[in-house]
């Protein structure tokens, strides 16, 4: 049997991924999944409980035992659970935990037609024979310049400094950890959104997807 295609999307946070990945999903009648979903409901199951997301013992148990329906949790998408999911995802036994969940979503996606998966190590880790493999890149100023007008326009405050500090942080976590660091695999085209709009960044990689069909 033919394996289905995977398109593996990685970078850091607010490079873009996200919305290329739905908008490539959607494009191409393929399941989507959004692997950082999974580790923001681990640290944030955590933080809910009072319970410290660097603390490797309860972050492995929380990570075994994780739910679909904790996917569905209204406060994932906080900056408290951006930086509770870096944190529990430096755990080598948290990753192994969540690896099984992401790979049969892969090659196994309930559409049956194919997946986009996006994350930090989907290209390098969780699924190396991916299809296409994009790392979705921008710089620090410009991505937190997206974060800061995205918090904005939710009606919430937010200062450019402790965005900018919060987003270095997290990159240098995700970067330096012992276990799947944030790194482009070495077969991934790199797509750097530093000056290029949604649809710019689209249109180039809709580009790349078709010439690998
Ligand atoms: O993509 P995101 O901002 O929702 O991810 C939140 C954190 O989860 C990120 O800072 C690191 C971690 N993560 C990871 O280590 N591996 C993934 N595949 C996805 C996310």
């Amino acid at each position: 049997m033919r394996a289905l295609p995977i398109i593996a999307i990685d970078g850091p946070a607010a490079a873009g991924k996200g919305t290329l990945a739905r908008r490539l999903a959607r494009e191409l009648g393929f399941d989507y999944l959004d692997t950082g979903l999974i580790y923001r409901a681990v640290g944030m199951k955590l933080a809910r409980a009072g319970q410290d997301p660097s603390a490797v013992e309860p972050a492995e148990h929380t990570a075994r035992t994780l739910a679909p329906t904790d996917l569905d949790a209204p406060d994932l998408r906080i900056d408290e659970a951006a930086q509770a999911a870096s944190k529990v995802a430096v755990i080598p036994g948290v990753r192994a935990a969540l690896l099984d969940f992401q790979r049969r979503f892969a090659s196994h996606p309930p559409g049956g037609a194919g997946a986009v998966l996006d994350g930090r190590d989907i290209g390098t880790v969780v699924c190396p024979d991916a299809s296409v493999k994009l790392f979705v890149t921008a710089s620090l100023e410009k991505r937190a310049e997206r974060r800061l007008k995205e918090l904005q326009e939710k009606g919430l405050e937010a200062i450019h400094g402790t965005v900018l500090a919060d987003m270095r942080e997290r990159d240098d976590r995700d970067k330096n950890r012992s276990v799947a660091p944030l790194i482009p695999a070495e077969d991934a085209v790199v797509l750097d959104t530093s000056d290029l709009d949604a649809d710019q960044a689209y249109a180039v990689a809709l580009d790349l997807v078709r010439s690998k069909q």
